[in-house]
């Protein structure tokens, strides 16, 4: 699935803000060993080249485009072409970092304890994930897709792979000598035409408009929009309002 990077960064303040609390809360002094799975386009990897200027940072990430960006930016890590399912290091991280990507990954049960086993003893994983999966913006993408024409092919467009706060401390307190999980809801104020249709254009809309022929897309593109005004309207000072809930987890070993 492409990604786009400049659409992606459009709301960089935003997405990269739960990345900035998430790292707060990593009680660690002076890592030797960070890692940023899903780095996309590096904003997430620069917060941690801040916090720890003196570690051996890399970035890996499966995207070509997402990594040519990272790449060309001026951050000193090491920039990795990867797949975190499949990643295998040989050696353990202090810190295994990752800001919004485990959601397009199945299977939590498997993958975190499989992460915790690259984090050294001391260490910390560390990750964010939106919880919005039933929130208007995601659920009218699912109705739209089940009303159209091309139901089947939007069939496996999105799956709900987020975890409850209360699984995620299942899976990880016994393989965790501390663990911090908490949820906030950030009342994001966008401005502009139609901004909720250009926040999940760079992200959550993409597995849905992939699969469509050009004509489809506008088709589908309409129809979506005209419900995310009604969810989201855009208020009298010109504004419009979009909660958006994230859930946060610090492991360490
Ligand atoms: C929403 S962006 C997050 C980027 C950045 N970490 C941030 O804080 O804004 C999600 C990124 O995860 C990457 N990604 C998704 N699934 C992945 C996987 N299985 N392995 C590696 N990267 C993945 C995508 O390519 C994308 O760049």
């Amino acid at each position: 699935m492409n990604w786009d990077p400049d659409i992606y960064m459009k709301f960089a303040g935003e997405r990269t803000r739960p990345a900035i609390e998430l790292l707060a809360r990593v009680p660690l002094g002076m890592p030797s060993r960070v890692i940023d799975l899903g780095c996309g386009p590096g904003n997430s990897t620069a917060s941690l080249a801040a916090r720890w200027p003196n570690a051996a940072l890399e970035g890996l990430e499966s995207s070509p485009e997402m990594l040519a960006k990272a790449r060309a930016s001026a951050l000193r890590a090491t920039w990795v072409q990867g797949d975190v399912q499949s990643w295998a290091p040989d050696i353990q991280y202090d810190v295994v970092f990752s800001n919004a990507v485990f959601q397009w990954i199945s299977d939590h049960r498997a993958l975190l304890p499989q992460l915790m086993s690259h984090v050294a003893e001391g260490g910390a994983l560390a990750f964010q994930v939106p919880r919005n999966f039933d929130s208007p913006s995601h659920a009218l993408m699912r109705e739209v897709a089940n009303a159209s024409p091309w139901a089947e092919k939007l069939a496996g467009a999105r799956q709900r792979h987020v975890l409850s706060p209360e699984a995620y401390f299942d899976v990880l307190a016994p393989r965790s000598a501390s663990l911090d999980i908490w949820e906030t809801t950030y009342l994001q104020v966008l401005e502009g035409d139609d901004p909720v249709l250009a926040w999940v254009s760079g992200t959550g809309l993409r597995p849905f408009l992939q699969p469509l022929g050009e004509k489809e897309r506008e088709t589908f593109i309409a129809q979506y929009r005209a419900r995310l005004r009604e969810a989201y309207p855009r208020r009298a000072d010109g504004k419009t309002l979009f909660p958006f809930q994230r859930l946060f987890v610090v492991a360490i070993r």
